[in-house]
């Protein structure tokens, strides 16, 4: 673990990344990221395809070591730990195209990503969770590979929820599901976080993002090119068009 020097401007009940790079094989992809993730709250990061959102995302979940930089919580950096330290210190993640263990029941999905607590709170959390998502209750024994993309996409957000973390990123949220979908899970997320939890949304939809977040992040070429309130972009397409161009275009645009 690293022993850096903790920043002064970090809040502790917050998800704090500073200077984030992340290599994949041989190349740097993100350059010095800065996000400030907050609980109970909604946080965008859009961005266009290879801008880095889902590499951000592994650094941040402990499945790819960052190369540089530090991802702070209650005032310790979790660059170092493994998935699974990350995940008990209240960081879970739901990984891009909604994985789930497909020949377990939808039942033993849950109580493997609960195989840390015991008996009596794995099922105060399983119930706890299973209101989030009613259809799930009902299909309990099915095989989760038997399931519709979208019962699949809230049995991973279920994994997730299980452990009851601080902190849920999701990488592509909507990612192959149909709009219906997708609109069912929205009020999902704004209970998440309305119980406390912060969430970090990756999110193609840029609107849905706009419209769910309280702040965003917008990546480009692996470099945070908008750091801000969802209204602007919302109010203005030309500043969210910009957002997605490389920040040095912009500059050399005079932006
Ligand atoms: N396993 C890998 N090995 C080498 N390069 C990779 C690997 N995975 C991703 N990359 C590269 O890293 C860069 C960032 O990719 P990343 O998947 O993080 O972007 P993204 O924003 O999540 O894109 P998308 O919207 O398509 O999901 C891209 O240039 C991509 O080609
Ligand atoms: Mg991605």
């Amino acid at each position: 673990m690293s022993a850096k020097i903790r920043p002064d401007n970090l809040r502790n009940d917050h998800l704090e990344i500073r200077n984030m790079v992340m290599v994949r094989g041989t190349k740097p992809v993100t350059h010095a990221i800065e996000l400030s993730i907050a609980p109970g709250a909604i946080t965008a990061l859009m961005g266009a395809n290879g801008a880095g959102k889902t590499s951000t995302v592994l650094g941040i979940a402990g499945v790819v070591e960052p190369a540089f930089g530090e991802i702070w919580l209650d005032g310790v950096d979790l660059v170092g730990m493994d998935a699974d330290e990350i995940r008990r210190r209240g960081v879970a993640t739901v990984p891009e195209g909604h994985q789930v263990l497909r020949e377990l029941t939808v039942r033993d999905n849950l109580l493997v990503a609960g195989g840390g607590l015991g008996r009596a709170e794995l099922n105060a959390s399983i119930e706890r969770t299973l209101e989030l998502f009613p259809e799930l209750k009902e299909r309990l024994q099915h095989a989760a590979g038997d399931l519709s993309g979208g019962q699949q996409q809230m049995v991973a957000l279920a994994q997730a929820l299980i452990v009851t973390p601080r902190f849920l990123v999701i990488d592509e949220l909507s990612f192959g599901l149909a709009p219906t979908i997708v609109a069912r899970l929205v009020p999902v997320i704004r209970r998440i976080a309305a119980s406390g939890i912060g969430v970090l949304l990756i999110e193609q939809f840029t609107q849905l993002a706009l419209a769910l977040a309280n702040h965003v992040y917008v990546m480009s070429r692996g470099r945070v090119s908008y750091d801000g309130e969802p209204g602007k972009l919302r109010d203005d397409p030309k500043i969210l068009h910009l957002a997605y161009f490389p920040v040095s275009d912009r500059e050399a645009v005079g932006l």
